[in-house]
């Protein structure tokens, strides 16, 4: 696995440079350094999480710059990672990351609500035919209603692991999973 290595204002991992940005910050990513809406500590607990789970099939909600997405797909290196993103958008550093990419283990799909259940369960279908997920990141739109009806799409249908960004430090195994959960802790 590859191994995060700190620079002031970002970081390195393999081949790849990020850039970390806040609320208020310059996002543009013209300088081809993955932009990442994620603190230091955030990325320290995801690189410990996929290091204990080595995650093969995965999802991701809510790409924003795309840097995330590309984060997940150098630590974990899986088989094949969806990430899911509402918005229509061209994201010049993430696509040139997927064009040197050797295999077909990246797909982003645009325009998907992750409320939208049908649309959302035959992207991964499509993507995954059918192959029960890793882990599951949900860092969209962090409201209660859209993050459930995904949650009960990927989860009830797939997903051994689900880790929300707006819960950041609960990992939820299928277990012990309720959807209590989902209402409590909001
Ligand atoms: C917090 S940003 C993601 C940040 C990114 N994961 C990162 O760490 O750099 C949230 C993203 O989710 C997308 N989003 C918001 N609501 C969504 C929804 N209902 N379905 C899918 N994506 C959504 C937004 O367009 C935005 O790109």
């Amino acid at each position: 696995m590859n191994r995060v290595s700190w620079h002031s204002d970002g970081f390195s991992l393999g081949d790849e440079t990020f850039r970390i940005v806040k609320f208020g910050m310059n996002h543009d990513e013209t300088d081809g350094a993955h932009v990442i809406f994620k603190p230091r500590w955030m990325i320290q607990r995801y690189e410990a999480l996929i290091k204990s789970l080595k995650p093969a099939h995965m999802v991701e909600l809510g790409i924003y710059k795309g840097g995330s997405t590309v984060l997940f797909h150098e630590l974990a290196q899986p088989k094949k990672l969806t990430a899911i993103e509402i918005e229509q958008k061209s994201l010049p550093t993430l696509e040139k990351y997927i064009e040197g990419l050797p295999a077909n283990s990246l797909k982003v799909c645009f325009g998907i609500n992750q409320a939208d259940k049908s649309r959302l369960v035959a992207a991964v279908d499509q993507e995954h035919g059918g192959t029960a997920l890793d882990l599951v990141i949900d860092d969209a739109s962090h409201y209660l209603e859209e993050t459930t009806q995904s949650f009960n799409a990927l989860f009830h249908s797939y997903a051994k692991a689900v880790f929300t960004s707006s819960k950041i430090g609960r990992l939820v195994m299928k277990s012990q999973m309720t959807s209590a959960f989902l209402t409590k802790s909001h």
